[in-house]
């Protein structure tokens, strides 16, 4: 069985791992840490051991190993290199995505070298770290590939500086490995010594974990966020409860080697560690960075030559952010020439504050313009990571009076100009897998408003807009929300009462729409109120509604009005994330309630039904050359024992036992069903001890080539 080269550039994940206090706590305990070092420990003030990050994405690391096809038997954890770019906050969610990288053969008799690589982002929207993974797989070695470079670390020919000595507990396996690293070698003897060792071993990761906690206390202690990157070579197995030593050479400013050894051995199963760590003036820029800040983000707004753009870009300014000034420079209803006056005289407020910009002249109501518009923010910054879609123009007419010019000049504006310019931002900021969008709607659109029916349309479509939006933004972290502002501008001087004018500066509302457009800006396709301060949320609720009829044949309109009562009530009313979600109530209201205690994956696969399926399942065509007997023994009320022979391209399924069976698989019923429905991952059942194999494990790895559900 060869390794898949195929697999090297094929993205793996996204793999999510919500996490809380408790995850860093039992992760802290399960690497030694306790009253010690309580920081790990105690929820109050709480702090992350860097090489939390690993244990984070073992998940990751399974998909590796199984896209690379690689010789489970084999698999050994070689190198692990983590580069950190912010500090890991104390819960969210983490989400990593990655590749294969290399494969590198060391020849037939020594293995093979599986390198991947993984960037984690926090659920908000931050970059956290980068892992680079290096897998030896012993058995896969002699393919004919490259045999890759060698990282060397010398150590200096002086004893260490530092040396901090840890006694594993005899049980830290079996707590190790509640933070998801649960491969049945660190908790089962018998599988254990079938691999060879005496008992059960320490994980690698765990003594990584010993390894971090010492070259913080004695490098950058309590500070472990300042670690830039961790790097080790796993170079030999460690039973637990033997002492270990962890020996740190200090090198230039912010950089120590280390390794750990077996104390009582002086074996080393560490090697090769390289610690970074930032000096106290980055420390000290990123403090400053503190709280809600912009530095390296690029923003556009619109219209912001005056009224709340204006103010949005200053304030963004302040706040560190390098912005794209937009503005047409037209009269209140979108006509004139247009003038760069405004746009000019905002960019040189912001530069003369010390802040960046640039200024963009160009309209949002065509396509040309909008993509004018975001390229500027490319062609001078790199990017865009901040859009807030704020131009506007009024042109107030009753239906009645309302001709088609001045009904287009405001949806080309509002609607259409928020498309022109969302859509070319919308792709880079996919690319950077980053961004905030905001959308500005009114309380003309959300509640109506005499006279402005074309803007009360447009208003409410950006509502629409940004619903589906932020489902297709997701997975890039790309957040989108809609604020409908009051303020005292050049729009609303006619409209407000003078007294009022004066309460309602632009500035009130800013501070929401910058922590909207923020990294920690918690929602996406929410809608908010703003004005003198007060802000508030807007939603659409939906009510619990009413059956009508008996849903063969359509109700007559008199049995509607006789429910009206019901149908019209908000009480109790619901709010949906998506319309699939809506249309829920409405398919649940006919189907007929399910039997109680019935499983629905109970009621669906059986364990006979997948056998009676396998020959269905057998692809012959892979199957030239295979001469294999597969015994599973299927344990649980509803198992029992099948063999599947195949031979010549041909596979006879039997239920009963063989004499002679090539590789026996065990497991639980349930496990199986899942596994075959593709709800477990074979790998992670393998690892966590639900798969038992027996004979030639090899083999093993045939069956998910051999059949296909
Ligand atoms: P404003 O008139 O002071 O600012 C709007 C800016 O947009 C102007 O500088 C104008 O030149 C620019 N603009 C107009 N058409 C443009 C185009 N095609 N391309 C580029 N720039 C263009 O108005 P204000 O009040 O600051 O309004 C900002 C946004 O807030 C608008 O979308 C408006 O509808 C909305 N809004 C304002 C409320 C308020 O109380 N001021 C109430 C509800 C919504």
């Amino acid at each position: 069985m060869a390794l898949n080269l195929d697999a090297i550039g094929k993205k793996i994940g996204p793999v999510e791992k919500p996490y809380t206090w408790k995850d860093l706590v039992l992760y802290a305990m399960g690497v030694g840490a306790g009253f010690d070092d309580l920081e790990y420990c105690f929820e109050q003030k709480l702090k992350v051991i860097p090489s939390f990050s690993i244990a984070s994405v073992f998940e990751f690391l399974a998909e590796v190993g199984i896209s690379s096809n690689a010789n489970l038997a084999g698999i050994l954890h070689g190198e692990q290199d983590i580069v950190f770019h912010n500090p890991i906050p104390v819960e969210g969610t983490l989400i990593t995505e990655g590749a294969v990288t290399h494969m590198y053969d060391k020849g037939a008799k020594k293995g093979a070298l599986v390198l991947a690589e993984a960037d984690t982002f926090h659920s908000n929207g931050q970059k956290l770290f980068t892992n680079y993974f290096t897998l030896f797989c012993r058995k896969d070695g002699g393919f004919g590939g490259e045999s890759g470079p060698s990282t060397q670390v010398d150590f200096p020919d002086r004893p260490p500086d530092f040396e901090e000595h840890a006694d594993p507990s005899p049980n830290q396996p079996l707590i190790y490995r509640l933070s998801g690293d649960i491969f049945q070698l660190h908790a089962d003897p018998e599988f254990a010594k079938a691999s060879g060792f005496e008992k059960p071993i320490m994980h690698g990761l765990c003594t990584h974990g010993y390894a971090c906690r010492a070259v913080i206390k004695h490098l950058f202690p309590g500070e472990p966020e300042r670690m830039s990157r961790f790097r080790v070579r796993f170079s030999k197995t460690l039973y637990p409860g033997l002492p270990i030593t962890t020996q740190i050479w200090k090198m230039d400013d912010g950089k120590a080697f280390f390794r750990t050894i077996n104390r009582e051995t002086r074996e080393v199963v560490i090697d090769g560690g390289i610690v970074e760590w930032l000096s106290d003036e980055a420390v000290l820029n990123r403090k400053r960075q503190g709280g809600i800040r912009f530095d390296d983000r690029v923003a556009v707004v619109t219209g912001a030559g005056a009224g709340l753009g204006r103010v949005y870009a200053l304030e963004l300014a302040k706040h560190g952010a390098k912005i794209v000034v937009n503005d047409l420079g037209g009269a209140p209803d979108g006509s004139g020439e247009g003038a760069q006056t405004p746009a000019d005289r905002v960019v040189e407020e912001i530069r003369e504050a010390g802040g960046e910009a640039v200024a963009s002249y160009d309209s949002v109501a065509t396509e040309d313009g909008g993509k004018a518009i975001v390229d500027t923010a490319v062609k001078t910054y790199g990017k865009v990571d901040i859009v807030i879609n704020n131009a506007g123009i009024l042109r107030d007419k009753t239906l009645a009076k309302m001709d088609p010019e001045n009904w287009d000049a405001v949806m080309d504006v509002h609607l259409k100009g928020a498309y022109n310019v969302t859509r070319p931002a919308f792709l880079n900021m996919r690319e950077n897998r980053y961004g905030r969008i905001i959308f500005t709607t009114s309380a003309a659109g959300l509640y109506g408003n005499f006279g402005q029916t074309n803007y009360s349309a447009a208003k409410m479509g950006l509502i629409g807009f940004m619903n589906t939006l932020k489902l297709e933004g997701d997975k890039n972290h790309i957040k989108v929300n809609t604020i409908a502002p009051v303020a005292a501008t050049r729009l609303t001087e006619d409209v407000l009462p003078p007294e009022l004018l004066e309460k309602l500066k632009p500035e009130f509302v800013a501070p929401l729409v910058l922590y909207l457009c923020s990294e920690q800006c918690p929602v996406s396709g929410a809608t908010y109120n703003a004005g003198m301060g007060y802000f508030n949320r807007v939603a659409f609720a939906t009510g619990p509604g009413a059956v009508v009829g008996d849903g063969k044949a359509a109700p007559l309109p008199e049995a509607v009005a006789e429910s009206f009562e019901k149908i019209k009530s908000l009480d109790p009313a619901e709010e949906y994330p998506n319309a699939t979600a809506a249309f829920g109530p409405m398919l649940d209201a006919f189907s007929p309630k399910k039997a109680e205690g019935t499983d629905e994956k109970e009621a669906g696969l059986t364990v006979q039904a997948i056998f009676d399926g396998l020959p269905g399942a057998f692809q012959a065509d892979k199957a030239s050359g295979v001469d294999v007997v597969f015994q599973f023994d299927i344990s649980g009320p509803k198992g029992g024992s099948w063999t599947a022979v195949v031979k010549e391209g041909t596979c006879e399924v039997e239920k009963g036992s063989h004499d002679a069976p090539t590789t026996t698989i065990e497991m639980g019923d349930d496990d199986f069903v899942k596994m075959i429905s593709g709800e477990l991952n074979a790998m992670i059942a393998y690892t966590s001890g639900k798969i038992k194999i027996g004979g030639d494990l090899m083999k093993s790895q045939l069956i998910e080539k051999l059949f296909q559900f």
